[in-house]
């Protein structure tokens, strides 16, 4: 039966449909030894045969692997980096599927980081119209007062478009007000949004950690560990 390229790369654990139709456009994927630039292109797998990078790419021989990374701070998200940074993939060890993050956290950002190979699930994730909820501690400079946390609620411009309403909690400050700790729940994940939107209430991010990806809880899991989901927590995420 045809079906999508970048459907069967992505279910074939290559890389999420996305990032699938960035390879497809790069010139890197071949159909039948030819190279397949346009988005679209319908193929059959029993019988047409799929290259990336030179290598044939099959389907049914992966099983699905979902895994919860503590990232640290100074790693990046991207699987291979210019700089020569430190990669969340250099912390997996002994898991012999391609997997890959689903969506990201930023160098500095530490916490909750799911990593699979099932193209299909970080697609939903990662897609805006699926709201999963994304709950971060942070560290602030000073404490937001009623007002500033009333915008933030609301939402606020960032990169020239409000954000969608969102939590803020107070949970701890210091002596001196110099810092505080809050609670923040926001369900879109635009680049750098939760420091925009801190930034924008003038009580920039010190510190961030993300705890939890809907009812995923990144829990007492160590720093820099992993471990794989539960069958529960597979099936929670499939049903989003
Ligand atoms: N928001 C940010 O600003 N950074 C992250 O890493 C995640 C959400």
């Amino acid at each position: 039966m045809e079906e999508r390229l970048q459907k069967f790369l992505a279910e074939a654990g290559i890389a999420s449909r996305r990032k699938a139709e960035m390879l497809i456009q790069q010139g890197r994927v071949q159909v039948n030894g030819k190279v397949i630039k346009e988005m679209g292109c319908k193929i059959d797998p029993a019988k047409d045969k799929i290259t990336f990078e030179g290598r044939v790419v099959k389907r049914e021989a992966e099983e699905k692997v979902y895994l919860m990374l503590h990232k640290p701070e100074g790693y990046v998200t991207t699987a291979k980096e210019q700089f020569g940074r430190p990669a969340v993939l250099d912390l997996i060890h002994g898991v012999k599927a391609r997997i890959f993050p689903v969506g990201r956290l930023d160098y500095d950002t530490s916490g909750l980081l799911l990593l699979t190979n099932d193209g299909d699930l970080t697609y939903k994730l990662t897609h805006p119209k699926h709201d999963v909820d994304k709950t971060y501690i942070a560290k602030l400079y000073g404490v937001p007062d009623a007002m500033d946390l009333q915008k933030f609620r609301r939402g606020v411009i960032i990169d020239g478009r409000k954000t969608r309403p969102a939590k803020i909690q107070i949970m701890e400050k210091d002596k001196d007000q110099r810092f505080c700790m809050v609670e923040i729940i926001i369900h879109e994940g635009k680049n750098r949004q939760v420091r925009k939107m801190c930034e924008a209430i003038k009580h920039p991010v010190a510190q961030l950690k993300r705890v939890a990806t809907g009812e995923l809880q990144l829990g007492d899991l160590k720093k820099g560990k992993y471990r794989f989901l539960t069958e529960k927590e597979i099936k929670y995420l499939q049903k989003l």
